[in-house]
């Protein structure tokens, strides 16, 4: 017969643990195995060899024989909680994928992936300079930061020549002149001076003239230059060449005209203009009614702009050409506004992932 006091004491002890109980409960109830060395952890920490439900089982010898049967059904009830619970989570640890290593929960959302696009002048670029590379033209670029020699002089532009004021020029410096290029020619210089013929070279970049922004027209815009300088190269090989850039370009039915021009670096020069694509030559807004967009201006390289890089201009000749990349990517891309190029706005930009 045990006595009143030590049974109250026993009593006493036995609400501790059921109250230890119910907090484990709780903790079983909120765990989540992140990967098996937590469920490992929790496996010690709750059903190990000295772990707690053995721990607590081992009081079961001190529990008042009246008390045996509904602490024994509390005790059991704990401990299959904490089994389920094991259970549970080494099922769903195992189901995560684990083919790369990593632990991927399959069943989460998948995360977006933000795609990046590529700019309008960019793809017309690469576009431009693609057609040229498949008739074996290759890719050279020069600096945008430039001397006056490689920019006008070596082409055939003398100091107080009048096609200076053509192009309004940002000087750096004026004694030297350092410029910002006010076209993308100065490559055709540098390479004709670091190389002997045959070249054959397209120079696509960035060139800068002081105008004023507009829709229209802007500070800095970008060019591609072509170059070929070999022997017998003639007026009709440049002709041929622009032909297949803007069939391969514009397509089939688009129509080309030459007209006479002027360039200090070419004698011959002529632009060339293509039909409207817009109003197939009826007349527009965009070609300004003319039924024609000038996209392109060219001729055969002049013999003092051979002489100025020492290619003998009675042995070689060659043509060249110029044209912008904005306005055909206007044309393209059906945008009216050249400002929007520059403005980096992601609204624009992104419309062009895909293209
Ligand atoms: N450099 C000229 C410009 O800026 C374009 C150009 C015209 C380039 C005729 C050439 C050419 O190579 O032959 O407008």
């Amino acid at each position: 017969m045990v006595s009143f006091a030590i049974l109250n004491y026993y009593l006493r002890i036995m609400d501790a643990i059921i109250n230890q109980i119910e907090n484990y409960s709780n903790e079983i109830n909120l765990f989540t195995a992140v990967d098996t060395d937590t469920l490992e952890q929790f496996r010690i920490r709750f059903l190990g060899v000295k772990g707690i439900v053995k721990a607590i089982m081992g009081e079961m010898k001190n529990v008042p024989v009246e008390q045996k049967k509904s602490f024994g059904q509390t005790l059991n009830a704990f401990k299959m909680l904490a089994e389920a619970k094991f259970e549970a989570e080494k099922e769903r640890i195992e189901s995560l994928n684990v083919v790369t290593g990593f632990k991927i929960d399959v069943s989460l959302p998948g995360m977006p992936i933000p795609s990046g696009s590529r700019h309008p002048v960019t793809l017309m670029r690469n576009r431009i300079v693609e057609i040229f590379e498949r008739l074996s033209f290759t890719v050279a670029e020069g600096p945008e930061i430039e001397d006056d020699w490689h920019n006008f002089t070596a082409l055939n532009l003398d100091e107080n020549h009048p096609a200076r004021d053509m192009q309004d020029t940002f000087y750096l410096s004026t004694d030297p002149a350092i410029l910002l290029r006010t076209h993308t020619s100065n490559v055709q210089i540098r390479e004709m001076e670091r190389s002997k013929p045959p070249i054959r070279i397209i120079c696509p970049g960035r060139v800068y003239r002081n105008e004023t922004i507009s829709a229209r027209s802007h500070c800095f815009f970008h060019q591609v230059e072509g170059l070929y300088i070999d022997e017998n190269v003639s007026f009709a090989d440049l002709k041929q060449t622009l032909y297949f850039f803007v069939k391969e370009m514009f397509g089939e039915d688009v129509k080309v005209r030459f007209r006479p021009s002027y360039f200090p670096f070419t004698e011959p020069s002529a632009e060339m203009d293509i039909s409207c694509m817009l109003c197939k030559g009826s007349g527009c807004a965009v070609c300004k009614r003319t039924g024609w967009l000038e996209i392109l201006g060219c001729g055969m390289v002049h013999p003092n702009v051979l002489k100025n890089c020492g290619i003998d201009p009675e042995k070689y000749t060659g043509f060249a050409f110029g044209m912008g990349v904005e306005r055909p990517a206007l044309l393209k891309y059906g945008i009216t506004d050249i400002r929007l190029f520059s403005e980096n706005d992601v609204r624009f930009l992104e419309q062009f992932s895909g293209v």
